[in-house]
């Protein structure tokens, strides 16, 4: 019995292992990464600038919920959209790269952080066409933030990575704010 034991658990955990392995979905396949030309993943940087404009007549971000509380010093629920430029100087007239486009909400009541959904749509030579998507957590005052790369598309498929945002200027009349982005991105 003694010797018996282990040699039956071993084929009963074989058994199981076979039975999920083996369990099969008309709706579901697994492919050969060769399939899809995967290559070597590799790690590209960008340097962008995000340009933030609320003053004139037109606008590239808008608020369109304004906080519910008038008196939360942190705008507490309060929404933008927008559809950034994303130039490769800091000056809005250097060369346009792409457009930032989603939104950001004021999501902390003690602190100024916003939450950042947006996808840097990229609109010049082979990226054109390609996007970055960012999701993540921006204390618009400190000096740097982090905030994670999930994912891509064109180029930017299978994309994981980060973002580091600085703010080159921000005007606090106008709410107007050029950022520095750099992003880290893993993609093939
Ligand atoms: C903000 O206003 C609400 C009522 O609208 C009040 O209940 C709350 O205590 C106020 N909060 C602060 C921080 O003043
Ligand atoms: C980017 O792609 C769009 C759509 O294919 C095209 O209209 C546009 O001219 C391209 N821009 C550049 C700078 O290549």
């Amino acid at each position: 019995m003694a010797r018996v034991f282990p040699l039956l658990a071993s084929q009963i955990i074989i058994f199981f292992l076979f039975s999920f392995s083996n369990q099969s979905y008309g709706y579901a396949t697994t492919l050969d990464k060769n399939f899809f030309r995967l290559k070597e993943e590799k790690l590209s940087h960008f340097r962008l600038y995000w340009h933030d404009i609320y003053s004139g007549s037109n606008p590239t971000a808008v608020a369109v919920v304004a906080a519910p509380q008038k008196n939360s010093s942190t705008l507490f629920g309060a929404i933008s959209m927008i559809d950034d430029p994303l130039t490769e100087g800091p000056e809005l007239s250097s060369k346009l790269v792409g457009k930032a486009q989603g939104f950001y909400a004021s999501a902390a009541r003690d602190e100024n952080g916003l939450m950042m959904v947006m996808n840097f749509a990229f609109m010049e030579g082979k990226y054109n066409g390609s996007t970055i998507s960012v999701l993540g957590r921006n204390k618009v005052f400190s000096p740097t933030r982090e905030m994670p790369v999930i994912g891509g598309s064109g180029l930017f498929r299978f994309a994981r990575g980060y973002v580091e945002a600085r703010t080159h200027k921000f005007d606090a009349t106008t709410g107007d704010a050029t950022v520095e982005y750099n992003i880290y991105v893993l993609h093939y």
